[in-house]
């Protein structure tokens, strides 16, 4: 039986700020033959998620940390090479927890079959009919509750959470302003995905004027996908009983000692509730959440951006692009078909 040799970028020391090729380098090992219940996927496409530099870390957080040693983990959809569970043959594609590797060797229990036959793009379900998507989905309609007529704030607006939380927003009936960081995603959002207002935060000024210009009835839901000066300013600009979704806190997660908010009297003062989610949290409801956002795409209702760079060894420079705001849309890597690790 032939062996296999997995390329891979694994975590030899925990980054301080953004993370460095020291910090994961890449090695070559062979593909253990799979074991009882064992499939092997040569990888199609790795996803890369702003959440891998938390989990380089080693704070709590709501999966383990990345152990030193391990290769660096991220969702991965790939095609069947090798299997040991009858439930999967050799050609099968499916997505799963993975790395950033060309061959992932998992339990078959953990996989999600896709099928290739109903047109839809594969890449999409890593982003809008997958674990973006569904972080939208359901941090707004179960966290952020908006109800129609009301004002909704989204930060990082333009990215693969954001826009699709922007669009849900407007599918509610509710005026939703985003914030993004260059001219070409505000023109985006406005142009293309409805949004009523736009704000570019690197050109803006004080946040707090431009947020209260653009929301002239106040601020009922915002979506937070960065925390920082962001978070703090829009604190200030919230309506009676407003509720604030922590989706992430982008701003620090290559900022070991970044400030807390300061603002946060304004939870009492406009009684407002703060609450923390991860996706995971619906872990269960995920097929209803699948269907709906595939129904909106077929619809033509849900529009979804993705950048998709070629080849494993631009993992870490393009990860890092998530981090300094160049990514357009949904951030993923892309294997070649054949056996080349590149
Ligand atoms: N809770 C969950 O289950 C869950 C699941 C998925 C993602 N998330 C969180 O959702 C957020 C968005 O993730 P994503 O996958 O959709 O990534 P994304 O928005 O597609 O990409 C990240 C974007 O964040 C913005 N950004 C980066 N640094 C920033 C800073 N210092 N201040 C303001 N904006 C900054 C950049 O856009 P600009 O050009 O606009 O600056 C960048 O394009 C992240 O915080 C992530 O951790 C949470």
């Amino acid at each position: 039986m032939t062996t296999l040799t997995n390329r891979q970028y694994f975590l030899a020391s925990r980054p301080s700020g953004e993370p460095t090729a020291s910090n994961v380098p890449v090695r070559d090992v062979p593909v253990p033959e799979p074991a009882a219940g064992e499939v092997v996927l040569r990888n199609l496409y790795i996803s890369l998620d702003p959440a891998i530099r938390g989990w380089m870390g080693d704070d709590p957080n709501y999966i383990e940390p990345i152990a030193i040693d391990d290769a660096v983990r991220s969702s991965v959809i790939g095609r069947v090479v090798k299997s040991n569970d009858p439930d999967y043959v050799v050609g099968d594609v499916a997505m799963t927890m993975g790395a950033w590797e060309r061959y992932t060797t998992v339990q078959g229990v953990t996989l999600n079959k896709l099928d290739e036959s109903v047109g839809i793009p594969l890449s999409a379900f890593l982003g809008a009919l997958g674990p973006t998507g569904l972080t939208a989905y359901f941090g707004l309609l179960e966290v952020g509750k908006p109800r129609s007529g009301e004002t909704v704030l989204v930060s990082a607006a333009a990215g693969a959470v954001g826009s699709v939380v922007g669009q849900i927003a407007k599918m509610q009936g509710c005026r939703v302003v985003g914030m993004a960081g260059t001219d070409d995603k505000c023109s985006w959002l406005k142009d293309e995905l409805g949004f009523d207002a736009v704000i570019n935060y690197k050109t803006c000024g004080d946040y707090g004027s431009a947020i209260r210009a653009a929301c002239p009835d106040g601020v009922d839901v915002y979506f937070d996908n960065v925390g920082g000066e962001i978070l703090d300013a829009t604190l200030l600009c919230l309506n009676k009983f407003a509720r604030v979704a922590v989706c992430g806190w982008i701003s620090t997660y290559n900022i070991a000692d970044a400030p807390g908010p300061r603002n946060l009297w304004q939870l009492v003062a406009e009684s407002v509730t703060i609450q923390g989610f991860t996706v995971l949290d619906y872990l269960e409801r995920f097929p209803e959440g699948i269907g709906q956002l595939v129904e909106w795409m077929m619809a033509g209702k849900l529009k979804h951006r993705e950048e998709i760079v070629d080849g494993l060894d631009n993992v870490l420079p393009t990860f890092l692009r998530l981090f300094d705001g160049t990514n357009q849309g949904k951030l993923v890597i892309r294997l070649p078909e054949d056996g080349t690790a590149a």
